[in-house]
């Protein structure tokens, strides 16, 4: 099941960042985010009662930005990210977005796999923007 994140979810949502990247945006962000952003849209992907995945943006008037993304290793390549980002970009065009942007490593080949299957196209190349590696730009227009 796919709903909005609440607070009740910052606990998981920072354990699967933790897992997947070793940093997190951390529980004060998050808080703010859900609470007190009103440009701010998070959803979390739940399975038998259990937070598994995390997706959240931001708007502002029609472009949206990607904040974050993340599936828990035990279930990667299972679909549910797919499911997630699908999921999130319909509710975007619900919105009249009509840009979405993201970055992501240049070494992260699945979740670029994600991304161009979604329609996702290389924008530009962020010399070194994960401090030792590159990051792509990818950015996806909304078809009217
Ligand atoms: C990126 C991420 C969110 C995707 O979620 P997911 O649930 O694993 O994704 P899905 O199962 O829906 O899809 C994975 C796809 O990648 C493919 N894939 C797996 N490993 C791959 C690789 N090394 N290279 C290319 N494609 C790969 C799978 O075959 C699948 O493709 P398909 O849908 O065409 O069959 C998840 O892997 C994750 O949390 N990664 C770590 C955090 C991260 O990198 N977040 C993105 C930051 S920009």
């Amino acid at each position: 099941m796919i709903r909005k994140a609440t607070p009740n979810d910052i606990f998981h949502m920072v354990r699967l960042e933790k897992s997947a990247f070793k940093t997190t945006l951390g529980e004060k962000f998050l808080l703010q985010e859900l609470n007190d952003n009103p440009f701010s849209f998070y959803y979390v992907y739940e399975l038998n009662k259990t937070v598994i995945g995390y997706i959240g943006f931001r708007v502002y008037d029609d472009q949206a930005e990607m904040m974050n993304f993340v599936v828990s290793l035990d279930h990667q390549d299972e679909g549910y990210g797919s499911q997630l980002l699908s999921y999130c970009l319909d509710e975007l065009e619900k919105k009249d977005v009509k840009t979405i942007s993201l970055e992501v490593r240049k070494s992260n080949k699945k979740a670029q796999h994600v991304y161009e299957k979604m329609g996702f196209k290389l924008s530009h190349i962020r010399k070194k923007y994960y401090e030792n590696e590159d990051g792509y730009v990818l950015v996806k227009e909304v078809k009217m």
